[in-house]
């Protein structure tokens, strides 16, 4: 989604800039822009395309580009296409306007009013968006004063944003603020940069902070002053980011995809430490221990989520149900939030979140609040609004994701589940021993992964053999029938090829005319409660031609002899299952999308964390 990358200091700021952009990459986008304020000019440059486009324009362009200060901007589209026009930054009426250049993320709701009203005054607009009826808005109130100007701005606007903006009339000043989109400010010695994530700050500072929501930051060379937009000064809190420059770069890997699909046994690793105690029998969650006894006495507990998320909180709905026996369910939060949800007392709403900014998990976690549930998040990306704004959480600890498909974020995201299960579990049936014994087979977990990922070259050439095809169905039952749903998001969204994931028992209800002579049906056919079911159901597959891929429990012979291609996973108790079996998928998704010559890393449309609902 939309990524902004602002500097401001001693320094050249085009340089940092077009940088800053390359690391901001990853969020997804279609189109890219600078601004550059030097003595007396705003230089501006857009293109559509990637980045590596607007840098090569910028050398063709006659002005210099020259100056300390910048603001700078990926576009995924909302409103208007994809244009040059419509790309940002967008600036204040031209001609008559006073240089004042704008950068976006987030949707102006009440945008159409506001134009009309600037129309009326006179005001010409050269793009669709909304984000120009921003840049005219300050414009029009602007008297001298940018921050003054831009807190009287956001005063008007309803919806959400996080802006960076300069005038060419105030060359020392940047004026940046934030409601619901993110927004980080690295403070370096005599400089600061601005970015929507920490991918674009750590390699110039690590100390930073956020904004609050309806709050700003006025910055010059070598001072800060933060305010509400009610122009009420506060105090931010500077922290130091979790993040170094190596965690988000390629290293020996080819995709950003690739790499973290290894990192997997690493990254459980991390997020095992210190909250497995074998000894003692108990899961050690910090983050939610003041929670425990409002949590062991839940009266339904909800998981929220989008995507890939989405399908984690479907893995923690059977297991809160089996492991800790509370009335569980997942919903969409796109869905949540707007249908009214009723939300008893004793209801826990968790938020399931990669990147911690998904919009529509965002409001769902608004509502939830309001209607007065407890809410927790389990998030990767420290300092993340659904982690600031949720009572408690955990963190998923699995270093950051730069691939748009999300692979390590999953299986942390269903590990941190599992261990939430357990923590709620043994404070109400689950037993010493049978905790004892998840906790111990949970420990083994990231060995396992480890030698299913050295499994890489087989599932390669298993999925050469049906790569050509269009259309896959992914089955799977109980726990594994999230998996199949990740399997098959995973393989449509970098591949582009049409696949279905669904309950295997569906498949009869309607889906199963869809199988011809040869279609790639993947079957996740562990050795689990559901085994002889998901057996019959692979019959029914091959009596109507489908190939069978499966994903099987190593040494399945039954299985070896059903189907065309097995991807073996070691033998690990139900609950951990899904920890296992995605990672096949996940790879077959990636080398599917190879085959079939697509960008893995930055699949078209797509954003990696998106922030508009
Ligand atoms: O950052 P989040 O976990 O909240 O993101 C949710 C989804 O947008 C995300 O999982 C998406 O589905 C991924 N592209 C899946 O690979």
């Amino acid at each position: 989604m939309c990524g902004i990358i602002a500097y401001i200091g001693s320094r050249e700021a085009s340089p940092i800039l077009i940088e800053g952009l390359k690391r901001l990459e990853y969020r997804g986008y279609d189109s890219a822009g600078l601004a550059v304020v030097g003595d007396d000019t705003l230089d501006i440059s857009r293109s559509v395309g990637r980045v590596r486009g607007l840098e090569e324009q910028l050398g063709r362009e006659t002005a210099t580009f020259s100056g300390s200060m910048g603001i700078a901007h990926t576009r995924w589209a909302t409103h208007g296409g994809v244009t040059v026009e419509n790309a940002h930054p967008h600036r204040d009426d031209l001609g008559r306007g006073h240089s004042i250049a704008v950068v976006h993320n987030g949707i102006i709701e009440n945008y159409l009013t506001l134009k009309k009203w600037l129309e009326e005054k006179g005001h010409v607009f050269a793009s669709e968006t909304d984000t120009e009826v921003l840049a005219h808005l300050i414009g029009e109130l602007y008297d001298g004063d940018l921050e003054r100007a831009v807190q009287a701005a956001l005063r008007e606007v309803t919806g959400a944003y996080a802006i960076a903006v300069v005038c060419a009339k105030e060359p020392d000043v940047m004026v940046v603020g934030r409601k619901g989109s993110p927004l980080m400010i690295g403070v370096g010695s005599n400089e600061y940069v601005v970015a929507s994530d920490p991918s674009a700050i750590v390699a110039h500072t690590k100390q930073a902070f956020t904004l609050d929501d309806y709050s700003v930051a006025k910055l010059t060379r070598d001072s800060f002053r933060t305010s509400t937009i009610d122009n009420i000064e506060i105090t931010p809190q500077i922290r130091e980011l979790e993040l170094d420059l190596g965690q988000i770069e390629l290293g020996e890997f080819e995709h950003y995809m690739l790499k973290e699909i290894h990192e997997q046994p690493t990254a459980l690793r991390r997020s095992l430490q210190g909250r497995l105690d074998l000894r003692g029998g108990s899961v050690v969650l910090g983050g939610i221990t003041e929670h425990a006894r409002h949590l062991a006495t839940a009266k339904r507990i909800v998981f929220v989520g989008q995507g890939t998320a989405l399908h984690a909180g479907m893995v923690g709905e059977y297991l809160v149900e089996n492991l800790a026996k509370i009335p569980a369910e997942v919903e969409f939060a796109s869905e949540f939030r707007y249908r009214n949800p009723i939300v008893e007392p004793g209801t826990v709403v968790i938020a399931i979140s990669q990147s911690g900014e998904t919009a529509d998990t965002l409001a769902a976690i608004e509502e939830a609040k309001q209607k007065g549930a407890l809410t927790l998040g389990l998030v990767n990306v420290v300092g993340s609004t659904i982690s600031r704004e949720t009572d408690a959480g955990i963190y998923l600890r699995v270093g950051p994701e730069i691939g748009v498909a999300s692979t390590k974020a999953f299986i942390g995201q269903l590990l941190v589940t599992t261990m939430l299960a357990a923590f709620i579990g043994r404070r109400r049936f689950l037993s010493q021993e049978d905790l004892h014994n998840l906790l111990t087979a949970m420990d083994r977990v990231p060995d396992q992964v480890e030698s299913v990922i050295a499994q890489s070259d087989q599932i390669k050439t298993a999925t050469a053999r049906y790569v050509n095809r269009d259309n896959w169905l992914f089955l799977g039952r109980g726990l594994n029938y999230p998996v199949a749903l990740e399997g098959a998001l995973k393989l449509k969204e970098i591949s582009y090829i049409h696949a279905e994931g669904m309950p295997a028992a569906e498949m009869k209800h309607g889906p199963i005319a869809l199988i011809d002579e040869g279609m790639p049906v993947v079957v996740v056919a562990t050795r689990n409660s559901q085994y002889e079911k998901v057996l019959s159901n692979i019959e029914e597959v091959r009596s109507r031609g489908g190939h069978v891929i499966a994903v099987a429990t190593e040494g399945d012979e039954t299985i070896r002899s059903l189907c065309e291609e097995v991807f073996w996973v070691p033998d690990v108790p139900e609950p951990l299952q899904p920890l296992v079996t995605v990672v096949p998928l996940q790879l077959l998704a990636y080398h599917a999308a190879l085959m079939r010559g697509k960008d893995v890393d930055k699949p078209r449309n797509l954003a990696k964390s998106v922030t508009v609902e």
